[in-house]
């Protein structure tokens, strides 16, 4: 595949998300696309931005970094999906996008250690990758969070993303948030 350019990159996106979207979400009872398109509208029903309601809907594109093809993927992106999904999208999202992406894991950690009933409300499979994933952040880990002038956009990000797992939930189709995510590279390639 050519690498894609902020013109082709919505529907290079959209494409992967026809192919691949009803593959399983991580032992979750909702596909892939259910689980992104349930993120993006529950960011979309809060009234985030549009860079909000991308980061929601593309934060698991790591999971899909195959079909980028081995030449785009940079040597040295390892197998965690949030670094290669903001890797995937450094070259045409905002910054606030690509460290929300790549923060969504860190996120879950940073809300283990500072919201005492935040644990309580994750699915068992998002628990069980939880140790996987280093577990709660200590305090250390949790002041370099802080430090991350994006944090904020990331908890809200991760709440949207523990919410998007509803088998039965109604969501729009992707084309209802291809302009948003269009609207998004367009201003940043012009900002550029
Ligand atoms: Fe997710």
């Amino acid at each position: 595949m050519t690498a894609p350019t902020s013109d082709t990159i919505v529907s290079v996106i959209a494409d992967i998300l026809t192919r691949r979207g009803a593959d399983s979400y991580l032992g979750e009872a909702v596909t892939m696309q259910q689980h992104m398109l349930q993120a993006a509208t529950r960011a979309e029903r809060e009234g985030a931005p549009d860079e909000l309601v991308a980061a929601a809907l593309l934060h698991d594109i790591g999971h899909y970094t195959g079909e980028f093809g081995d030449d785009y993927i940079a040597q040295g992106v390892d197998n965690f999906h949030e670094e290669a999904g903001a890797a995937l999208l450094a070259p045409f999202f905002p910054p606030v996008v690509v460290e929300c992406v790549r923060l969504h894991v860190a996120a879950k950690r940073y809300l283990c250690a500072t919201d005492p009933e935040y644990f309580g409300k994750l699915s068992p499979a998002s628990v069980a990758t939880l140790a996987l994933q280093g577990g709660p952040m200590e305090p250390d880990e949790v002041r370099a969070f802080e430090r991350n002038p994006f944090h904020r956009e990331a908890v809200r990000g991760r709440i949207w993303d523990d919410g998007a797992k509803d088998p039965d939930a109604e969501t729009p189709p992707f084309a209802h948030f291809a302009p948003a995510l269009r609207r998004v590279v367009t201003r940043h390639a012009a900002a550029r």
